[in-house]
């Protein structure tokens, strides 16, 4: 259904900027439905009328001033979404941006208020985790949760809170959602202030994460993170068995962490709750971070606040300045556009002892680790 080429463009473009996998749906009034999506990002696209099953022709919510038409194709699509990319840093639209500078502390918070939660995989463990438990889950084991789907007895020698969720360990829309879901509930039941939700590849800063949070009220309806697209998703709502019914909403890109406050976490409750989230992602059929963005802002109608103190591994992160990696929350590693992509910092170790450069901006920041050099010049 697909031009060959343009599957093809498509594949690589999936596997470098969005991850994973790609769900077809077919409504039965307007023809094909689009949904990609995975850990990451999520979009719906929408071929118009009289297009069906061709790649031209897409519909997304495009900025005003824009013509739908504008969009031919996904490779259009695409070089679009990267030039806004460029642009995103100064978006406007959505909700209110955190400032460049710092906000005034508001509530005393100590890490036993936040609650960590780290999705992984069994098939991670030794690869991706390993490398946050020396690093930042070294320093801050009673905040961090694991969220796995197999057993490991090693896992558990080496930190406490390891909950096997007892999802699949396919990485679908399904059971991603189905991880979120046990996330949740274990967060609620732990009374915690905060909710931070983080992928396998994400380093945590925790003094920063601490300060950023100190300056929002945990009571209040709080949604910060950084949204991986520079316009509003649009998506299509599934009111019943053949009715469906457009929404757009802002969302915080999974894969760059992203907090909840109590307050906000427990007004989310009738559609995140027990076996609600994941009939909410159904409802939409989206990844799992998308659906926290729709039920904070479509459902709730809350705003997402914007920080770029968060980063993921869909965004080019030589871009964060040296002299700023210190006051990041989160940072990534990974492959983006086809090439490494990691933070550029000199300092303790090379590019090929310490490809993620996680190690580096431990030593960095904790120069009394026992394994970091003394000497080390940043
Ligand atoms: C997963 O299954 C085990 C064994 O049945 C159970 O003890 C555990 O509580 C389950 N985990 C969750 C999050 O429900």
């Amino acid at each position: 259904m697909l031009k060959s080429c343009g599957k093809k463009l498509l594949l690589s473009l999936v596997g470098s900027m969005l991850t994973c996998f790609l769900v077809l749906v077919v409504d039965q009034q307007k023809g094909q439905v689009l949904s990609l999506g995975g850990g990451g990002a999520g979009l719906l696209l929408q071929p118009f009328e009289g297009s069906r099953g061709d790649a031209a022709g897409l519909r997304t919510a495009l900025p005003s001033g824009q013509s739908h038409n504008d969009v031919r194709s996904f490779s259009a699509y695409f070089s679009k979404l990267a030039r806004g990319k460029a642009e995103a840093a100064s978006a406007v639209g959505g909700g209110p941006e955190e400032g460049r500078a710092a906000r005034p502390q508001l509530e005393d918070i100590s890490p036993q208020d936040v609650f960590i939660a780290v999705k992984t995989t069994k098939k991670f463990h030794k690869s991706r985790l390993e490398l946050l438990l020396d690093t930042w889950i070294s320093r801050n084991k009673d905040m961090t949760f694991i969220f796995t789907d197999g057993e490991d007895e090693e896992l558990k020698k080496r930190t406490g809170n390891v909950i096997n969720t007892n999802c699949s360990a396919a990485h679908s829309r399904q059971a991603l959602s189905c991880k979120m879901a046990v996330e949740y509930d274990k967060f609620i039941e732990s009374g915690r202030k905060w909710f931070c939700h983080m992928d396998d590849d994400n380093y945590v800063n925790v003094r920063a994460l601490i300060k950023l949070l100190s300056s929002y009220p945990h009571t209040q309806d709080i949604y910060i993170g950084k949204p991986s697209l520079d316009r509003p998703i649009q998506a299509t709502e599934r009111i019943s068995e053949n009715k469906m019914h457009p929404v757009h909403f802002w969302f915080a890109t999974g894969g760059a962490g992203f907090c909840i406050s109590r307050g906000l976490a427990l007004k989310m409750s009738p559609w995140a709750s027990g076996g609600h989230f994941m009939s909410t992602a159904e409802k939409i059929r989206l990844p799992d971070d998308c659906t926290i963005g729709y039920i904070i802002e479509s459902v709730l109608g809350v705003k997402l606040i914007r920080s770029n103190l968060f980063h993921s591994h869909l965004e080019n992160l030589h871009q964060v300045p040296k002299t700023e990696i210190h006051v990041q929350v989160t940072l990534s590693y990974g492959m983006f556009e086809n090439k490494r992509n990691s933070i550029h910092i000199k300092g303790a170790f090379s590019v090929e002892e310490d490809p993620s450069r996680f190690r580096t901006v431990h030593c960095m920041l904790y120069p009394d680790t026992p394994w970091c050099p003394r000497n080390a010049v940043y």
